[in-house]
């Protein structure tokens, strides 16, 4: 049967680019995105519909869940930078946006009890654990904007109780970015003024001192963590992560941007608490 939606595509709907854990399974129909359903989804779908109840509007709503394993949610309209980022996406406005957008996340999550018994991801999850479910993936790819400022996010797959910190941490190393030059320049503008940067996203949260005190030594336990969920998904043979690896000079870069977060951590810290 072919269907046609209100903007005419055929019932296949439209593949929505920008992924790499559901890289080609992720489908717009019209108004509705379909996606492979994590495990976690009925947890999510109620988490979602519960940041709706809490005033969040900053989250694609959950439709339903389907015979065969997918989950449905509605398509939000606006930009999703792809890399190489275009500019607007690495101003300090659209930063100032991202920093906002997870705060009143975070407000409206703080309020939600953390469903019981759901085996949360740990891949990327805080390993301390926390009491607020965290979104724990914003990069770009995850956030769609309008008007140059950050609207929504998107893909929850990987959300798990943390501390709110480990979700602002996970969120700088993306939006920062907090990455060596070199590596930076591999998909950034050029000149970007990273403990400056950081300072924005910790004043447009809104961070105490003490966690500023705490933020770059998070940012290098998150960074760790993302290497492990990398290594995880090249040891299991997934191609997309190997290309991705290949491409990006391999396990030398993380021990690059590792290596720069370490001599770099005084000079953040200062940035942070100036
Ligand atoms: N609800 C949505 N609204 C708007 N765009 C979406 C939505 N869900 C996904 N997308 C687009 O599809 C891309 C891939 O979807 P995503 O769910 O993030 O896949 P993956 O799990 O592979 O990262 C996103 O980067 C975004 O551009
Ligand atoms: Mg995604």
């Amino acid at each position: 049967m072919i269907d046609v939606t209100a903007e005419g595509e055929a019932a296949e709907g439209e593949a929505l680019v920008g992924g790499m854990m559901n890289s080609g399974a992720v489908v717009r129909h019209g108004a509705l995105v379909e996606r492979p359903a994590p495990g976690t989804a009925r947890a999510l779908h109620a988490h979602l519909l519960a940041l709706e109840e809490h005033g969040f509007d900053g989250a694609p709503t959950p439709v339903r869940l389907t015979a065969d394993g997918r989950e449905q949610l509605t398509f939000i309209p606006g930009d999703v930078a792809l890399p190489p980022f275009p500019h607007w996406v690495m101003t300090e406005t659209a930063l100032t946006s991202v920093g906002d957008l997870l705060r009143r996340l975070h407000e409206a999550s703080a309020s939600i009890a953390v469903a019981p018994r759901v085996e949360w991801p740990r891949s990327l999850a805080d390993p301390e654990g926390g009491t607020m479910l965290c979104h724990n993936d914003v990069c770009p790819e995850n956030v769609v904007f309008r008007d140059g400022r950050a609207a929504a996010l998107i893909d929850f797959d990987l959300a798990a109780p943390g501390r709110p910190l480990w979700d602002v941490a996970m969120t700088a190393r993306y939006w920062v970015p907090l990455l060596d030059p070199a590596s930076a320049a591999a998909f950034c503008p050029a000149g970007l003024d990273v403990p400056k940067r950081l300072r924005i996203l910790a004043d447009s949260y809104g961070l105490s001192p003490q966690e500023r005190a705490e933020l770059p030594a998070v940012i290098e336990q998150a960074t760790a963590s993302c290497r492990a969920f990398v290594a995880d998904r090249v040891a299991d043979g997934d191609p997309v992560y190997i290309q991705a690896l290949a491409e990006r000079d391999g396990w030398q870069r993380w021990d690059r941007v590792q290596g720069w977060l370490v001599a770099h951590r005084a000079t953040l810290t200062a940035a942070l608490l100036g």
